[in-house]
């Protein structure tokens, strides 16, 4: 797959390498990384997702954002009535304060940044419920519990017609194949899933019923294994 980005990065181009920066952040500075291509695949499923809701403020939901460098350059790209409001939660303060700067910088005065535990729902449920949902870099971190836990949430974080873009990489074992049948097995609909040859995958699904009865939200959704 040709490496094509469609969206401008001032990442890339403007923000110096901290000392601070984690070790995996890193990646991002090579474009041709297989972070990098993630990430463009990411980007575009989320163009696509914002276009196919229609809706003037969609009320997007990033869990574990890092410094939002999929989120940001995105709806920066996008006309003016067609934002949408966001939030990002990342526990890594290096990060978060670099998401608000460059939501800042790009003029984007609807996304808000908050530096906590993503996995408790408590820090954000008075965002919820949100038309798109991003689970990018959580499902390789976490047990197969926590992954099983965070799908069978997901009705209680997503309005009806809204959309989770999620991530897993090809990493032993492969859980990709698994963990798209346990979406479509807690009642989410594959609107597209991008995998092999990459050895990352990136899927898309949307919420088509919303079940009340599984409204309740876990007090955690995932821990994050070292
Ligand atoms: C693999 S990175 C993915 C970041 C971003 N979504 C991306 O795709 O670039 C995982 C991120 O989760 C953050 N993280 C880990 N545990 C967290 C938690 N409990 N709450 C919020 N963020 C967390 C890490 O600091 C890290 O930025």
């Amino acid at each position: 797959m040709g490496h094509e980005p469609r969206f401008a990065d001032p990442y890339r181009a403007v923000t110096p390498l901290k000392a601070e920066e984690p070790d995996w952040h890193r990646s991002y500075n090579d474009p041709e990384s297989q972070l990098s291509r993630r990430l463009d695949v990411v980007k575009r499923r989320l163009d696509e997702a914002l276009g196919a809701l229609r809706m003037a403020t969609p009320r997007i939901l990033s869990l574990c954002a890092g410094d939002g460098r999929d989120v940001i350059p995105v709806l920066a790209a996008r006309p003016p009535a067609e934002k949408g409001l966001a939030l990002l939660v990342e526990k890594d303060p290096v990060l978060a304060q670099r998401a608000t700067q460059e939501a800042v910088a790009a003029g984007l005065k609807t996304i808000h940044v908050r530096c906590g535990d993503a996995a408790d729902p408590a820090l954000y449920r008075d965002w919820l419920p949100v038309n798109i949902l991003l689970l990018c870099g959580i499902f390789g971190n976490v047990s197969e519990e926590d992954i099983t836990t965070t799908i069978s949430a997901i009705s209680a974080l997503i309005a009806s017609e809204g959309m989770v873009i999620w991530t897993r990489g090809r990493s032993q074992p492969d859980l990709r194949p698994r963990i798209r049948s346990w979406f479509t097995a807690a009642g989410l609909q594959e609107v597209s899933f991008d995998g092999d040859p990459e050895p990352f995958g990136v899927g898309v699904a949307s919420v088509t019923k919303p079940d009340p009865a599984t409204r309740l939200l876990p007090q955690r959704l995932f821990t994050f294994l070292d």
